[in-house]
């Protein structure tokens, strides 16, 4: 894993963007692999600043994202699907036709992971992979004790997740219980994977998932045996690395 380390949010949001830029530039068919969650949503920004500024062109980008609640249509306002397009589809000229995102609603969960699956590998598989990371160290939907060769697949989420993200909806009750998200094995397959972390409430995951054991108690560590994983944190996130100082880098 290679770790920057940045001074704050935006620097950070600046750094991903211009590792994404690089990425459609050189391979502009470039399947992305996206995630929702406050933290990229810099990021995203930065990227539609390329767009409109610069001409970054993702007329010919494929991407697949990570996760969406069970239970939320693709137009309920805390839907991974409506955050998507909100915060990067509506600004940047993707084709739709190109846009895959698991659907919350759908009857058969089973046949959906498999045939989502499908679809990564006929795509040729995901060449940049965005995550961001829980404060259990869960990445996409992956809660503590998931298999780390689980591939996509309906999980229960967490009750300190739902604590977290309870402050996107109007009361914790509201916060679905279910989640279709890829697997640790399906990110991991991923060429190239790029985790942004920001904030101390970050800090302690982010120190088991660069320098504690790989275990499914902690998804996010699966990363550290992938051949290409860019781990950017901001100063906070970084708080509590014990090997990795802020100077060594
Ligand atoms: C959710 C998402 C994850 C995301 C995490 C952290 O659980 N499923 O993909 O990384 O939240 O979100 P945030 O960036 O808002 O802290």
């Amino acid at each position: 894993m290679k770790i920057i380390i940045k001074k704050d949010y935006d620097e950070l949001s600046r750094e991903a963007a211009r590792i994404v830029k690089e990425a459609v530039q050189t391979k502009p068919d470039t399947v992305l692999g996206l995630a929702t969650g406050s933290t990229p949503i810099g990021c995203y920004r930065e990227l539609i600043k390329m767009h409109e500024e610069e001409g970054l062109d993702f007329s010919q980008v494929t991407s697949f994202n990570l996760d969406e609640y069970q239970g939320l249509p693709a137009d309920h306002p805390q839907s991974y699907n409506y955050f998507m397009y909100e915060n990067l589809f509506n600004r940047v000229n993707i084709n739709p036709k190109n846009i895959f995102i698991p659907d919350g609603m759908t009857e058969n969960v089973e046949k959906f992971s498999k045939e989502y699956e499908e679809k990564i590998k006929e795509a040729g598989g995901i060449d940049l992979q965005i995550l961001g990371i829980g404060s259990d160290g869960h990445i996409g939907f992956n809660e503590p004790g998931t298999p780390l060769d689980s591939r996509t697949q309906l999980v229960k989420l967490a009750e300190s997740t739902i604590e977290d993200n309870s402050r996107f909806f109007e009361k914790k009750e509201d916060v679905p219980r279910f989640a279709i998200t890829m697997g640790p094995q399906t990110i991991f397959e991923a060429k190239k994977i790029l985790l942004l972390a920001s904030g101390e409430n970050k800090a302690e995951a982010v120190a088991k998932l660069i320098e504690g054991p790989i275990t499914p108690q902690i998804t996010a560590s699966v990363l550290q045996k992938h051949p290409n994983t860019i781990v950017i944190l901001d100063e906070k996130a970084a708080s509590k690395l014990k090997k990795h100082g802020r100077n060594s880098f």
